[in-house]
């Protein structure tokens, strides 16, 4: 079922889409949805520009027509649509489940809106079930998985951290860098833990997205919802 409610928050973004619009393109299963909403919308003489947030989601949209640039040729764009792995009613989100949140939050901060598609189950009142993926590089890794776990421990937060992929083989962002999913389980102050994340040297980013998100078309058993930040 929330494939369907994904397929439909996607194809509600896609109508919002207009000719002449230069576009950020999301990453993950929900935004998968939308490149196909937005080509069959493009193969109908929709003409649009497209930035993509990752290298699967540029195979995938350039496969299917969606004519794409970057953000060094474009680096003002007007909408971006992206699913999220949790948001919460002012629309903070956590994002990074499918590990592009820095190029994701790079192209959202580019775009004058952001629109984030999600099936019901996303939608939380308080952001921090979902573990936050906090991006780091591989120099010194023992070093700044300390750093985040002193910060977690001032914001009395579980110091929980997994390399994902494992030690043996861990994934890699498209960056190169890797990924510390962190298991908070509830996050009281997502300013204050961001905050002190990005002054880490060794983070690159993380998955926290806040005052990005305009809108978000959120589907489930009652149809698609407009959901606006309060
Ligand atoms: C990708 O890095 C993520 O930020 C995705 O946007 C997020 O994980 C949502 O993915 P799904 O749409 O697959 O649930």
């Amino acid at each position: 079922m929330s494939e369907q409610y994904k397929k439909q928050a996607a194809e509600r973004a896609a109508e919002d889409v207009t000719s002449g619009m230069r576009i950020g393109i999301g990453t993950g299963s929900t935004a998968e949805f939308f490149v196909h909403a937005l080509a069959h919308r493009v193969a109908g003489g929709l003409d649009v520009i497209g930035v993509p947030t990752s290298e699967r989601t540029q195979a995938l949209a350039s496969s299917l027509g969606i004519r794409l640039t970057t953000l060094d040729e474009l680096p003002e764009l007007d909408l971006t649509v992206d699913g999220a792995d949790e948001l919460d009613p002012r629309l903070a989100l956590i994002k990074g489940g499918g590990g592009a949140l820095l190029r994701e939050k790079i192209v959202a901060s580019a775009s004058a809106r952001m629109i984030v598609i999600a099936d019901e189950s996303k939608q939380v009142e308080t952001l921090g079930q979902f573990p936050l993926p906090i991006e780091v590089v591989p120099f010194g890794l023992e070093v700044t998985r300390r750093a985040i776990l002193k910060v977690l421990a001032d914001l009395a937060l579980p110091g929980e951290l997994d390399l994902r992929g494992g030690p043996d083989d861990p994934f890699r962002t498209d960056g190169g860098h890797f990924i510390l999913d962190a298991r908070l389980r509830e996050i009281a102050d997502v300013r204050a833990l961001a905050d002190r994340l990005v002054a880490i040297p060794g983070v690159v980013d993380h998955g926290l997205f806040i005052d990005l998100a305009t809108k978000a078309y959120v589907a489930g058993s009652d149809g698609v919802k407009t959901v606006l930040p309060i």
